[in-house]
């Protein structure tokens, strides 16, 4: 091993794998990657998956490592994962966690052949974070509102329209002043909620109530009898029943 590369380690950081058919692709990655750089490569995910990045760099500091080359899998590389890391990483030492120093560098086809080029300009491509370079944010209001309309943005809730009813929330909270009103009212796009085969589905709380299947004319009633008056839409909502159901037949 090169003594130059002995307090260095590669990690691979990919978003999130859980399934074996990703796992065992990162092993491979890993394993090409540990014969062709003679040097210490871990795999770490900044989701779903372990270790967590901030895992991999404590285990790797604890084993002597002073510099970690991070080579972010994740495809598209989005810009904002330098700050978002950079801020990680200021988070995770103030916590008292001694970290390596973090390179990184990200790959931008997941293949082979990118990572052999990727390999090859490891000494001077990755970029260094400095958390010692982010200025304190800004002040920010802690909102009033008690009301959230989260709009689920799963695939199947998107398929069945949630983005033109997102469209639709977000114009009528504008026109209606609903973050001023009764309780006020903020919305976010969420993850799934769950019921997809009832797509598509908000919640709103804080009494939790999930609507199904909603069109804008079904929304302009919830906005009216929910969010405004605060009586929930029976008959547009869905209780859990700890059964399987099925949207309810449409009126005509
Ligand atoms: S995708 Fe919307 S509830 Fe699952």
């Amino acid at each position: 091993m090169p003594t130059r590369h002995a307090q260095e380690a590669i990690v691979l950081l990919a978003r999130s794998a859980i399934a074996a058919a990703p796992l065992q692709e990162m092993e491979r990655f890993r394993k090409l990657l540990a014969e062709s750089q003679g040097r210490d490569v871990v795999v770490a995910f900044t989701e779903q998956g372990r270790p967590s990045l901030r895992d991999a760099l404590v285990g790797l500091h604890r084993r002597g490592i002073a510099t970690a080359v991070v080579i972010a899998m994740a495809l598209p590389f989005e810009p904002s994962m330098v700050p978002s890391l950079t801020r990680s990483l200021k988070r995770w030492s103030a916590a008292g966690s001694p970290l390596p120093t973090v390179r990184l560098v990200p790959l931008l086809q997941r293949d082979d052949a990118a990572l052999a080029a990727l390999c090859a300009a490891l000494d001077h491509a990755p970029v260094q974070l400095d958390p010692d370079g982010i200025k304190p944010a800004e002040g920010s209001l802690v909102p009033a509102q008690k009301r959230r309309v989260l709009v689920c943005m799963g695939g199947p809730c998107v398929a069945a329209g949630a983005e033109t009813l997102w469209g639709h929330l977000r114009n009528e909270q504008d026109r209606l002043k609903l973050r001023a009103r009764g309780d006020g009212t903020m919305s976010a796009k969420t993850s799934c909620l769950g019921p997809c085969n009832l797509a598509p589905v908000i919640q709103v709380w804080p009494e939790g109530t999930y609507y199904a299947g909603l069109d804008e004319h079904d929304l302009d009633r919830v906005i009216a009898e929910h969010l405004l008056a605060g009586r929930p839409v029976n008959d547009l909502a869905y209780e859990a029943t700890g059964a399987k159901q099925v949207l309810r037949p449409r009126r005509l």
